[in-house]
């Protein structure tokens, strides 16, 4: 019985922290409700092993959203002259990080474009004003490809952790998402400098971008298994309607939930955020994502006038509530489906 055989996969891929191409392929297409049932449970299972009932929450403060890079999915890509730039001062950093510690956040993620502005000397200050402030929070930098000096430098100033996700481990799709100022070879080999060097790293990808197959996302799996990162950010693709991705399809809440799970059986330790993305095609997606294995959430922080304007892809949630909305939102949310929220750095276990 094929429903049997694939209980028997997700056994084993727990047990294991492995799993074939043909098992990812039939897990991702099965239509058997008992097999998707098992799948979560188990993801859930291994999760509050490791962590409990307890999600982190991560204080999101999106700074810049001028980038030099042109993805095609993005919508803060360079070509998108639709797009109202904006940079926060230090000030206005360092006052979202006020109101984020205030509201109990104990890792402020600061997440830009690629925004030559940004010097390394900036960001440095930047972090060692927080680092000063905030002794005992966890800073995550997530602001795309820089050097391996670059990245030992921020560490060296006080940040802990860096989002980078690599959005493909195919060189041909990464090909296919990216312009050729870009390389897969120069993403890896961010993410292994910056483990390198001390950080806790996240790497990750889109759900469901355009190109994506099975044999592709057997890729992504192996690079978390090789990599080894803290942290794994994924999230559905949405299209933005001014970018050359507009008339592609989205990913699904589905697929999305099932890779959350098999993540969390591959590379138990994970802090695996239910991300905006998945809030955003589906009223109780984050709830989802939560209970398909995921145990982060990760609250806007910036400031409202800006939200709306960080538009990586159409109709992102949360761009006009207030920092406090959003964090008192999402403690209920946790809490409605029987977690608990809690106050702290949140670092690997
Ligand atoms: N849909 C979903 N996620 C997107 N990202 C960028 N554009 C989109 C989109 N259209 C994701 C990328 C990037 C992260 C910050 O946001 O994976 O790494
Ligand atoms: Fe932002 Fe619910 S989390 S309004």
């Amino acid at each position: 019985m094929k429903e049997r055989m694939l209980m028997d996969s997700i056994s084993r891929i727990r047990k294991e922290h492995s799993i074939e191409k043909e098992e990812l392929a039939l897990l991702l297409e099965t239509k058997d409700q008992e097999v998707c049932t098992y799948l979560q449970k188990s993801a859930d299972e291994v999760r509050k092993q490791v962590y409990g009932n307890q999600i982190y929450m991560r204080g999101l403060i999106e700074f810049t959203n001028y980038c030099k890079n042109d993805c095609y999915y993005c919508g803060i890509r360079c070509s998108n002259k639709k797009a109202d730039r904006y940079r926060l001062s230090e000030e206005q950093i360092l006052s979202c990080c006020q109101s984020g510690y205030e509201l109990g956040f104990r890792t402020f993620v600061l997440q830009g474009g690629e925004d030559p502005y940004y010097t390394d000397e900036r960001i440095c200050d930047i972090v060692s004003s927080i680092r000063q402030r905030y002794p005992d929070c966890a800073i995550t930098l997530s602001i795309g490809e820089k050097s391996r000096e670059s990245y030992r430098k921020m560490f060296d100033a006080g940040a802990d952790r860096y989002l980078l996700r690599h959005e493909t481990a195919d060189e041909a799709h990464y090909r296919l998402l990216h312009p050729e100022t870009m390389s897969l070879e120069n993403r890896i080999r961010c993410l292994y400098d910056l483990k390198a060097i001390g950080y806790q790293v996240g790497c990750g990808f889109m759900v469901g971008s355009p190109g994506q197959t099975v044999d592709t996302l057997y890729e992504d799996l192996q690079l978390i298994l090789d990599l080894q990162p803290q942290m794994v950010g994924i999230g559905p693709f949405i299209p933005h309607q001014d970018t050359p991705f507009s008339d592609k399809e989205g990913g699904t809440l589905e697929r999305t939930l099932r890779l959350l799970s098999l993540i969390r059986l591959l590379h138990p330790h994970v802090l695996l955020p239910a991300t905006t993305a998945l809030g955003t095609i589906h009223p109780k997606g984050r709830e989802r994502g939560i209970q398909a294995g995921g145990n982060v959430v990760m609250p806007n922080l910036s400031p409202t006038d800006v939200r709306k304007k960080y538009m990586l892809y159409d109709n992102k949630i949360c761009t006009g509530d207030e920092a406090a909305e959003c964090r008192f939102c999402m403690q209920k949310r946790m809490e409605s489906i029987g977690y608990e929220v809690v106050v702290d750095r949140g670092d690997f276990k």
